[in-house]
């Protein structure tokens, strides 16, 4: 007994020993290819030591300072990095240790901007249905995933959902259909009670690759502005690169009023979230009560905050944004030629290195195929990111294919075979 509660107590875990670049090795030897960054949080690679050594050089002045009392200049160059990065507007970070602690964040200075203008009725918080932006209690409430929510029900906050746009096809009708749908549901739960809207720019571990129609994150933008709700968008999963842009939310030419972030931002160096407010909001508090009446001890933790820096330093040094595009590009070929091969996989959709297979509904197994092949790919030397509920119940399995950023063609191949023998292998197993 080791004294260790596992994720799953019925399970035996290998012991991991070291990465270097995509491949990671256990203590007994095992390779393994790193098709899916962790859960797409490795952007620059495993075992890259010049982020030990910044890390190591902050921890040694100093490892920590209360918020309340200090900044740091590791906060400060990170501050200054990110809004560089979404210039010509202007906006302020806020560090925290993760993505569910980024979207509570959000929730609350949301809640916090509407009283500070005298909006008190403003409270509710709507979200796509599905979606996934948080385990916590206040961000699974405004998670739209079943599997995840159902335990928790009676704990959670009464949000707002909006069916996602899948079950329209892309056509040029399909934003202005969808935006109507969101403006209906927007007028029925009364705006003047909607606080913020959030939403994932590109579907990450509920939505699998789901990508927007074109012209819809525009709309949603203009009517979160005509019914003064507020844009968040989670970049969690698809910032820092991750879809071919430094911000997903870039390519859809929208001005969110807050972006959260985790995952990719210290690329796993150390737990690192933030919450990227527009000035309009940092201004509001600024000339209102003066204080985000919020923190966490280990928010804007210098150590952490290090590591982030040194992370986007190693991205704009390696121009790892415009590689992640190009070689995102390949991975869609590579995956797009295993659909042609496997009547198992329905189809393939992403951004950049942030790809998707989609698998064809196994009737009375929701979930046990995307696992399935997860574990399976794990066995023989792949990790991939598994998951269900991209129909809206428990049903819609996928995978997510999403190598750090650093990949080469050569590794893509290699994913591509090791992938392509855990298809067969499962397929074998189920009726289609
Ligand atoms: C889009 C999105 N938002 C939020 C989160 C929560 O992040 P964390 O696990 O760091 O709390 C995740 C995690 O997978 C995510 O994919």
């Amino acid at each position: 007994m080791s004294g260790v509660f596992y994720r799953s107590p019925v399970k035996a875990y290998p012991t991991i020993s070291h990465g270097r670049g995509v491949f990671l090795w256990d203590t007994d030897g095992r390779e393994y290819l790193d098709g899916s960054s962790g859960a797409l949080v490795v952007n620059i690679g495993h075992g890259r030591t010049e982020v030990a050594e910044a890390m190591a050089e902050q921890a040694s002045r100093v490892a920590f300072a209360h918020t309340a009392r200090f900044t740091s200049e590791a906060q400060e160059r990170l501050g200054s990095l990110i809004a560089r990065r979404l210039e010509p507007e202007t906006y302020f970070t806020y560090l925290v240790s993760g993505g569910g602690e980024a979207t509570e964040t959000a929730i609350k200075l949301a809640r916090q901007y509407h009283l500070e203008r005298g909006q008190a009725k403003k409270v509710k918080v709507m979200a796509r249905w599905a979606s996934y932006h948080g385990n916590t209690l206040g961000a699974l409430a405004a998670s739209g995933h079943l599997a995840r929510r159902r335990p928790y029900e009676p704990l959670l906050a009464n949000q707002v959902f909006v069916h996602f746009e899948g079950a329209v096809p892309h056509s040029p009708d399909s934003a202005c259909l969808c935006l109507a749908h969101l403006e209906a549901r927007i007028q029925q739960e009364n705006p003047e009670t909607i606080s913020a809207l959030i939403l994932e720019v590109v579907g990450g571990s509920a939505l699998s690759g789901f990508v927007p129609h074109p012209g819809y994150l525009k709309g949603v933008e203009q009517l979160c502005r005509r019914y003064d709700i507020l844009l968040i968008v989670d970049e969690v999963m698809t910032g820092m690169g991750r879809t071919g842009d430094w911000w997903a939310h870039r390519a859809e030419g929208v001005r969110p009023d807050m972006m959260t972030l985790a995952k990719g931002l210290a690329s796993g160096y150390s737990p690192l979230g933030a919450v990227v407010a527009h000035e309009t909001v940092w201004e509001t508090i600024r000339h209102g009560s003066g204080t985000f009446a919020h923190g966490f001890t280990f928010s804007g933790n210098p150590v952490s905050a290090a590591a982030g820096v040194k992370v986007m330093e190693i991205m704009e040094a390696e121009d790892l944004v415009r590689r992640g595009q190009e070689q995102g590009r390949v991975l869609a070929q590579t995956l797009e030629r295993l659909k042609d091969e496997s009547p198992l996989i329905e189809s393939v959709r992403g951004r950049g290195l942030m790809q998707a297979l989609v698998l064809k509904p196994v009737p009375g197994r929701p979930g046990a195929v995307a696992q399935g092949l997860g574990d399976d790919a794990f066995q023989h030397g792949l990790i991939i990111y598994p998951g269900s509920g991209s129909s809206g119940s428990t049903e819609g399995d996928h995978l997510l294919v999403a190598p750090p950023l650093t990949v080469s063609v050569a590794e893509i191949a290699e994913l591509g075979e090791r992938l392509l023998a855990s298809v067969k292998r499962v397929q074998e197993s189920v009726s289609l």
